[in-house]
């Protein structure tokens, strides 16, 4: 594994390769759920590189940059004996540093679910995901439906841009209890991330109810939302079931292709998950 800092050597590297290449993008503290989309991109691509980098523009000032879990040593290790081909570290200066302007690129999804509650979040992603694309030049670029409102903007922004990039959604690993991985969870404690699977029950609950027929939104706000409150241990920012392409909130009666999306807070800690269903597919539990 090559492990590169800039992007004129990352460049030299890059034109060597030969064949498909697969790119996962992260920020680090990888965890299964990481690691299975870089198990997912080496099973289907004939060169796989990864990339740690947090990127300061998709925190506000009061979030959580600063406190962001670093663990670079045990990630480089976790990486190796995946045996990628490149493991890309660029500072923030060889990102942001020649006071280029920004890419301007906006979509209505920027400002629903996660967008609204952190406004300018998927503005930074956007940006940063789409200088990695114009260095990386991947053919293919995996990423999670544990973000799975991310997912559909970075769909939405390489068909718009006309990047020439297969998009592969990977499904959500979990805890054992149900939790959603996440590198967030490390600032939990453990009976925080004992009482935290209540979020995923709350989305197998919605989902059962859903496909038993109970289809009025009313009537499912109204049971998950009890469920979710039963102990306080969370504090919701929302629950919503929306249509699966559009992200768009059902207003009366749920229909085939739905995601149930969650998000709130444990002590601090800003947990998000979703249950989907897609006709004629299993569902991503
Ligand atoms: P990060 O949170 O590090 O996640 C990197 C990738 O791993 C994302 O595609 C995310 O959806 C996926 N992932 C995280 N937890 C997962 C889980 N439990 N199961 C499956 N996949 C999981 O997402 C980001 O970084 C950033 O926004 C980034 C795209 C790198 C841009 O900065």
């Amino acid at each position: 594994m090559q492990i590169i800092k800039s992007i004129s050597e990352f460049n030299k590297a890059r034109n060597t390769l030969i064949g498909s290449i697969g790119f996962i993008p992260t920020m680090g503290a990888l965890h299964e759920g990481h690691l299975s989309l870089i198990k997912t991109a080496k099973s289907s691509c004939q060169n796989t590189i990864a990339s740690i980098f947090v990127n300061p523009k998709q925190f506000a000032p009061n979030e959580d940059f600063n406190s962001y879990p670093r663990m670079l040593d045990q990630d480089i290790n976790k990486l190796r004996s995946l045996n990628i081909d490149i493991l890309f570290i660029p500072s923030e200066d060889e990102i942001y540093n020649k006071n280029s302007p920004d890419i301007i690129y906006d979509n209505y999804m920027f400002d629903i679910l996660e967008g609204k509650s952190r406004p300018g979040f998927f503005n930074g992603i956007c940006i940063v995901v789409a200088k990695l694309f114009d260095i990386v030049k991947p053919t293919d670029a995996f990423f999670g439906e544990k973000d799975f409102q991310q997912l559909r903007i970075i769909e939405k922004m390489s068909s718009d841009l006309n990047y020439n990039i297969n998009i592969i959604p990977c499904k959500i690993i979990r805890e054992i209890n149900g939790l959603a991985m996440s590198s967030r969870n490390k600032h939990l404690s453990s009976s925080e991330a004992e009482k935290s699977k209540i979020i995923f029950n709350t989305l197998e609950l919605g989902f059962t109810m859903i496909k038993n027929d109970t289809k009025v939104v009313e009537d499912i706000y109204d049971i998950l939302n009890k469920k979710l409150k039963q102990d306080s241990v969370i504090k919701l920012d929302y629950l919503k079931v929306v249509d699966y392409n559009s992200l768009i909130e059902f207003s009366d009666f749920v229909s085939d292709n739905f995601a149930i999306c969650v998000a709130g807070y444990i002590n601090q800690v800003r947990l998000i998950d979703n249950i989907t269903y897609l006709y004629s597919e299993d569902s991503s539990i």
